[in-house]
């Protein structure tokens, strides 16, 4: 399954060349262990704020057996999901939009072990069979996601009745999560803010601006261009803007 980067929007493949370069900036990573001290998911490798506590958390509410369907939607370069199917001893499918994160992944993959395989898709199109997934979860990708009740559809497709999807992202004050969810026909089984993300995240911030010419160094321009903005743009709207972790299910 493949599908051109060039069909999805630019606002959803925004971090190509970051997902492509991260690993070659030994800056970026020490930011984060900084930024999270023991909290720090190192093996996981994530490109986004998931801590150790969410990793934890996320694998107790997929609730999949060994041998299970997991899948990981906006999956990056991988880790995150890797080590939840791990923990589960689930097969894990990873899907992005970006082809680079893909690749990166299926390497990671190799180095962590599991039955897993990853593909270039979307929410809105995954390409998983009919309710052929015990759980999906995802990490810091749904609020990139422009199509949200088609995702949504497309998730009760995926999922078998009774399956949860589990995910984190941000929840800005005019979007309700738990209405969008209850519409598509999920239940909310649990829907709280991440511990001490705020603080995390302006720390993140905060390093990737102090050292915006090693990163442009180690990541290229572009990649460190499209992490300067953020920080820049974003610190404004957290306060206001949670970081939420949310588990619903598909009915029984
Ligand atoms: C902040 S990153 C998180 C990556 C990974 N989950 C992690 O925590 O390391 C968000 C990811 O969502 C992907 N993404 C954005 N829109 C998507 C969509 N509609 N379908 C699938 N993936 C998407 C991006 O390419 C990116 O890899």
């Amino acid at each position: 399954m493949s599908w051109a980067a060039g069909e999805f929007s630019q606002e959803e493949d925004r971090y190509s060349e970051v997902l492509r370069r991260q690993w070659g900036s030994p800056t970026l990573r020490g930011i984060y262990r900084d930024a999270y001290g023991a909290d720090y998911p190192e093996e996981a490798d994530p490109f986004g704020f998931v801590t150790r506590t969410d990793l934890a958390r996320i694998t107790e509410l997929v609730a999949v057996e060994p041998g299970e369907l997991l899948a990981d939607l906006g999956c990056g370069r991988g880790g995150p999901g890797l080590v939840v199917a791990r923990e589960r001893g689930a097969v894990l499918r990873g899907v992005d939009v970006v082809e680079a994160a893909v690749t990166e992944a299926r390497e990671l993959a190799r180095e962590l072990g599991g039955e897993a395989e990853f593909a270039v898709g979307s929410f809105e199109q995954t390409g998983l069979a009919d309710h052929s997934c015990a759980a999906v979860m995802s990490v810091d990708a749904f609020w990139m996601v422009w199509d949200k009740p088609g995702s949504l559809a497309e998730l009760g497709r995926i999922l078998r009745p009774g399956g949860r999807f589990v995910f984190t992202t941000w929840e800005p004050s005019y979007l309700d999560h738990r209405e969008l969810l209850t519409e598509a026909g999920f239940e909310v089984l649990v829907h709280e803010h991440t511990p001490d993300w705020l603080h995390r995240q302006l720390a993140v911030y905060r390093g990737i601006l102090g050292h915006r010419r090693r990163l442009a160094d180690e990541m290229g321009q572009t990649a460190a261009a499209t992490l300067i903005a953020e920080a820049r743009e974003t610190r404004s709207v957290l306060a206001t803007t949670p970081r939420v972790l949310i588990a619903a299910s598909t009915p029984a």
